[in-house]
Order: C-alpha cells, then structure tokens, then sequence
C-alpha cells in the first residue's frame, strides 16, 4: 500500500503529510520540541506538493458529493495515510473491497465516493471539510448512495418514514463493520440472527405478535419483514392510502381476483382488500383473522345476524366456503 502511494505522490508529501497529521493530533509529549518540530513541518508542508492532480476517475464517481466543488479527490491510499485502521479494515467489507478494487481500475472512488472529494480535508485535516459524521446531518449518506445505486431514488426515500425519523441507510447497513446478513445487513447470521432481529432492535412492540397463535412465520424464516414492507420509500405500508395488497397477493396467488363471483372486500374496491378481515403479523383467532367466528362477517352483513343460520362460524359447515371469490357460487359455497 504504502509503496504505491509513496510511488504516485512522493516521499515528501508523505512526510510533510504524516507531520501535519501528527501535529494536528498533538502528539508529542515535549512541548518545547513540539512547537518548533511543527514550525518546521509548516513549512514543509508549504514546500511540499501535498495537492497532486486527482487520480483520474470516471463513471459515477465523477458525481460523488462534495463539500465544496472545487475539491478534488485524492484517492483512498491517501486516507490510509492518516485512517490507517479504516483502510485496513475495508479488506473484510465486500462493498468497500469492491469499491476500492473498483478504484484501482480507475472507475469508482473508493474512500471518497461516499466521504466525497477530500482535497480540503488533506490540507487541513479538519472534519468539517469531509462528510463523515452522522450525529448532526446524515444526509450526505443517502445522497452518496443514490449516485451508485440508481435502482434506488432519492425523492421517494425522502418521504419514507424512517429517513423522515432520522433513520438513514448505515442505521440497517453496515458500512464500516464486517457484512453480516445479505445485502450488507446489520444482523449476525453466525449468532443465529435473522433479518427480523435487525428491525426488532428499534421495533421492540412489533415482536409479539409474531409469537401469537396465528402469525406469520417470520421467526421460523418462512417470510421476511421485507416481503412484505418496501424499506426505501413511503409505500413501507401502504401504497396511495391504502394498505397493501400486492404483497398478499405475491404468495397467495389463489387469492387473486378476478373471480367469475367476487367478494367486494376481498378486491380491495371496499374497505382495505385483506386486511379487512386479516392482521398481518400475528392474531389470536385462527387463520390471522380480525375476529373470531360470525363477529367478522357481521361487521358487515348486519342483516343476517337473526334469522340466518346461526354456526359459530359462517364459512364452516359447507357453507362460506371460498369466501375470497368463488368461479361457481354467487354465496361462495364453492
Ligand atoms: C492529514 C491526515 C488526514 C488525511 C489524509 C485524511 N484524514 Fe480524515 N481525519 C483526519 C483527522 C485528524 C480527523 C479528525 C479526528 C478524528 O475525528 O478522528 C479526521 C476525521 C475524518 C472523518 C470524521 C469526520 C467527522 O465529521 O466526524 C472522516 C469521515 C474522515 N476523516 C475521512 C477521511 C477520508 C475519506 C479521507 C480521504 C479522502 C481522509 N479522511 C483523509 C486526518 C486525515
Ligand atoms: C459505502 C460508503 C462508504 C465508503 C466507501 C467508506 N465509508 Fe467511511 N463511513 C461511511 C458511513 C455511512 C459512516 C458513518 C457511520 C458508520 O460508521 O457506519 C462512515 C464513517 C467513517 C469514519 C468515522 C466517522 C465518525 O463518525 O467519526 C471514518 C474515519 C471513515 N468512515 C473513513 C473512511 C475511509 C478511510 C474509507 C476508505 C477506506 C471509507 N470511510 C469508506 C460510509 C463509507
Ligand atoms: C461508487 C459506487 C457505490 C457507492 C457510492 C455505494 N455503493 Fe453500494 N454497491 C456498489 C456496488 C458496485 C455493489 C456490489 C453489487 C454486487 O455485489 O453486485 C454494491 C452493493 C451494495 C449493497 C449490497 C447489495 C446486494 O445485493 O448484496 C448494499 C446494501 C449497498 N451497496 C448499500 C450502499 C449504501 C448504503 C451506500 C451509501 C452509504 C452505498 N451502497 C454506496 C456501489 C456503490
Ligand atoms: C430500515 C432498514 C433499512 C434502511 C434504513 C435502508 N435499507 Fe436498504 N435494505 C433494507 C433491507 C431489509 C433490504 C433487503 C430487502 C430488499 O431488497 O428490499 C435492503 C436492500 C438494499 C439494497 C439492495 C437492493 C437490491 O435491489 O438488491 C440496497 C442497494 C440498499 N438497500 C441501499 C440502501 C440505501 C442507499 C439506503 C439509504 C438511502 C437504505 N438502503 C436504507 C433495509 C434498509
Ligand atoms: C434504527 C432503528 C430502526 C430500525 C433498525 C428499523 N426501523 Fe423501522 N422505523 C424506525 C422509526 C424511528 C420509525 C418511524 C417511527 C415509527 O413509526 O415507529 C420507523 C418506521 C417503520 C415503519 C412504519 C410504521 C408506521 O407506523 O408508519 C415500518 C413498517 C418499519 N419501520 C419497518 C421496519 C422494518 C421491517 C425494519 C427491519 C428491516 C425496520 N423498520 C428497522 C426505526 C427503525
Ligand atoms: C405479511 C406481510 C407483513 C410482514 C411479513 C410484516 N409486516 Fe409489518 N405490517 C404489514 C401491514 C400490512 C401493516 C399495516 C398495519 C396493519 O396490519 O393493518 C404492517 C405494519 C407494521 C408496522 C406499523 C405498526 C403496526 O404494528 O401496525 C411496523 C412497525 C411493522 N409492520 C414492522 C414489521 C416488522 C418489524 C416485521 C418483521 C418482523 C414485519 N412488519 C413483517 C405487513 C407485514
Ligand atoms: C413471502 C410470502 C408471503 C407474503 C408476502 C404474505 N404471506 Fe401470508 N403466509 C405465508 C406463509 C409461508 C404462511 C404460512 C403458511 C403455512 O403455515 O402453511 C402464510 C400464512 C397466511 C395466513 C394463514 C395463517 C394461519 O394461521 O394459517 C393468512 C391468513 C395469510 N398468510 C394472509 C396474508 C396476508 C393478508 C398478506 C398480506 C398482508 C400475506 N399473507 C402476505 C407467506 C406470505
Ligand atoms: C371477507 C373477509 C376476508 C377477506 C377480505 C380476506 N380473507 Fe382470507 N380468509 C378469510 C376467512 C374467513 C378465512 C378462513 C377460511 C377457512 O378457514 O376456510 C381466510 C383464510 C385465509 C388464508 C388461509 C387459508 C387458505 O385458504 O389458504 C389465507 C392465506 C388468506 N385468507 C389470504 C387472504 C388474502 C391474501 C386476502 C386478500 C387478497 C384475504 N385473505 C382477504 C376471510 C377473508
Ligand atoms: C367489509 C364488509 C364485508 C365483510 C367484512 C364481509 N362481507 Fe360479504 N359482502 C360484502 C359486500 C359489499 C358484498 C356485495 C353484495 C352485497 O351485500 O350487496 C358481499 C357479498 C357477500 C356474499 C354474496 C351474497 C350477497 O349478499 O350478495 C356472501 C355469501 C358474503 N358476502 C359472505 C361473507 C362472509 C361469509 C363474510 C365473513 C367471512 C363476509 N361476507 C364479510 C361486504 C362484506
């Protein structure tokens, strides 16, 4: 590493480089010799070239974020330089692996194409002049991101409810610390975690219901949170105000409509389509009902609640049977 570096920018930059990280952390204990070995790097560091024309990168690097625009990348060696740790430890991250592989080929830019360029950042190693921090404005992670990731977009996002509550992307990606899960989220399979222990971690309530009577196995790691919930943009429940059906319908095909006989809530033209008679994480009632027995149906057909056959439930018996659409019954007996 520091070969390569010392061969593209030149062993005076690097003292000048490591002198004025030094200073600037106040190491030394003298604080005499500190004072004029500092005076002393000043100036060489006003000798020495420390800006050297950027790397050349293209593709989408070339729009990485910038604090200012007329800073120029330096390339993720240099940061090495003064984030030794970081660097080395960006060999047991796959994106970050790739992304500096990518940098060497002269494509991405590794460091920088999320920390944006870091020419003023190398000059005055101050943190103000690099993204880096996410306790004040996150926002340069997503923007970062989207430059790459273009399957993903930025309006949308904007709008979801965990960036409009401060969540941002490194919250359920991990960037920096070894991948765990796929797609790079924070939960550790080797401990025997899955994807519902990330989101557990923040939605502590949400984890009941998933041990009710009748639930969705989520913990037997049948169905993930995000079969159902759209995690980067505001459809994360519902979509155009109401709740969503596609995802239901995407693993109980036989539940699609149409049907040569439909039943109105079922089609989701009246009420909210399944979740008018179903929860969707967990219940205590059979089947992830709403309600146990004739109570569902009456909510509704008020009118057979006398005088109409009076079983515990209206879909056993033979009766109700294909209550979500029937090709040969107009009652949905069959
Ligand atoms: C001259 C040495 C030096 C170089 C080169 C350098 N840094 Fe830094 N960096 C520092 C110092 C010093 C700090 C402040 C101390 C700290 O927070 O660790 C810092 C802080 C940061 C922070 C934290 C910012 C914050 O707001 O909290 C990030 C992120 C960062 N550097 C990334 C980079 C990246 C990416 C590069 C390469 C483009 C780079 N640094 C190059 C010295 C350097
Ligand atoms: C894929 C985007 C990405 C890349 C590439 C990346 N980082 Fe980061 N980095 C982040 C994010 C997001 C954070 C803040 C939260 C965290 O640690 O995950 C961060 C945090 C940091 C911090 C700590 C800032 C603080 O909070 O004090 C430093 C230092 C840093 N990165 C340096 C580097 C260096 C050096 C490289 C290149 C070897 C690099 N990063 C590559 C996204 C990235
Ligand atoms: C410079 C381009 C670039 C930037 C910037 C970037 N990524 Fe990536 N990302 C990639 C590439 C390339 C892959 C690898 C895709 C693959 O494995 O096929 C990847 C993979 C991923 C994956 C794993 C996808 C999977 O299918 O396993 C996640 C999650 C991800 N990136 C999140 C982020 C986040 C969050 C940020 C911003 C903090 C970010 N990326 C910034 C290029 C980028
Ligand atoms: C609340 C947690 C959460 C947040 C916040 C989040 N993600 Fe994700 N992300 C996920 C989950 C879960 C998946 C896997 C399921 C999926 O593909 O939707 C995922 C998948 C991805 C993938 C891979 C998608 C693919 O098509 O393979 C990328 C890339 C990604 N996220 C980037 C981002 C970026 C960029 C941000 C911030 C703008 C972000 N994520 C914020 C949870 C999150
Ligand atoms: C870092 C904490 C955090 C993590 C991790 C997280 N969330 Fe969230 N989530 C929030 C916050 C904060 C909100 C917005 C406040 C609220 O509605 O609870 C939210 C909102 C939501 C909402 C919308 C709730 C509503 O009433 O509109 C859903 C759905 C959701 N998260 C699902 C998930 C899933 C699925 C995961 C795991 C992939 C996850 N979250 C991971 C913090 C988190
Ligand atoms: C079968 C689809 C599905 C699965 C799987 C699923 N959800 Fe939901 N979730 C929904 C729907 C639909 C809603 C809207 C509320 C409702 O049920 O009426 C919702 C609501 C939420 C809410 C809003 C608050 C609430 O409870 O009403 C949170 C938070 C949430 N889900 C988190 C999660 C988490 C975490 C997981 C994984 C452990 C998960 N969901 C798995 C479909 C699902
Ligand atoms: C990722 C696929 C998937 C999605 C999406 C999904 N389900 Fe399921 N659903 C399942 C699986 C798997 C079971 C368990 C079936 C079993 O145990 O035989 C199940 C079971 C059910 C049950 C029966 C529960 C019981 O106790 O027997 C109902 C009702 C149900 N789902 C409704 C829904 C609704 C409503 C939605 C949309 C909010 C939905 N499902 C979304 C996969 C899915
Ligand atoms: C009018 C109320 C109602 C609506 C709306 C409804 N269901 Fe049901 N669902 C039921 C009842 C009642 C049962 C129990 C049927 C039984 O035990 O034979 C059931 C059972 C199920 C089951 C488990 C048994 C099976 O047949 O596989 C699944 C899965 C299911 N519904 C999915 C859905 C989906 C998906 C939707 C939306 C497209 C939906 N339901 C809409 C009332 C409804
Ligand atoms: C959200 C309201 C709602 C719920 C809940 C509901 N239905 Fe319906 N159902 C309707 C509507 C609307 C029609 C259309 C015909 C009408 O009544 O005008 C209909 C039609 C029917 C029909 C066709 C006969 C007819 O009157 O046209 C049967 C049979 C039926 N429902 C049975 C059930 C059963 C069994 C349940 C409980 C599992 C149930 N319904 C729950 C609203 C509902």
């Amino acid at each position: 590493m520091l070969r390569s570096w010392l061969h593209r920018y030149g062993g005076a930059a690097l003292c000048a480089l490591l002198a004025f990280g030094a200073a600037l952390l106040g190491m030394g204990d003298d604080a005499n010799a500190q004072s004029t070995e500092s005076k002393e790097q000043t100036k060489a560091a006003e000798q020495a070239p420390v800006q050297q024309p950027a790397p050349e990168i293209t593709g989408p690097a070339k729009l990485m974020p910038s604090v200012r625009p007329d800073f120029t990348a330096i390339g993720s060696e240099m940061c090495g330089a003064c984030h030794p740790e970081r660097l080395e430890l960006s060999g047991t991250v796959r994106h970050l692996r790739i992304l500096l592989r990518e940098e060497e080929k002269g494509r991405f830019g590794g460091c920088e194409a999320c920390h944006g360029r870091g020419s003023g950042h190398l000059e005055t190693a101050d943190p103000a002049e690099i993204f880096g921090s996410t306790d004040t404005d996150n926002s340069w992670v997503g923007d970062s991101c989207f430059v790459c990731h273009t399957n993903l977009e930025r309006e949308p996002w904007l709008e979801s409810p965990h960036w409009m509550s401060g969540v941002t992307c490194n919250d359920c990606h991990s960037m920096h610390e070894p991948e765990s899960g796929p797609k790079l989220l924070k939960y550790n399979i080797a401990a025997g975690e899955k994807e519902c222990d990330l989101c557990f971690k923040c939605h502590k309530t949400s984890e009941a219901p998933f041990r009710a009577y009748s639930h969705h196995p989520v913990f037997e790691g049948r169905v993930t949170c995000s079969d159902c919930h759209n995690l980067h943009d505001p459809s994360v429940i519902e979509v155009d105000g109401s709740p969503m059906m596609e995802p239901c319908l995407k693993c109980h095909r036989d539940k699609q409509p149409p049907f040569a006989f439909e039943h109105e809530p079922v089609t989701g033209d009246l009420a909210d389509g399944c979740l008018t008679c179903h929860i969707s994480h967990g219940s205590p009632n059979q089947n992830l009902l709403r309600l146990p027995g004739r109570a569902l149906c009456l909510q509704c057909h008020t009118e057979q609640a006398a005088g109409h056959f009076g079983g515990t439930t209206c879909w056993s018996n033979g009766c109700h049977r294909m209550v979500h659409g029937s090709n040969a019954d107009p009652l949905f007996f069959n």
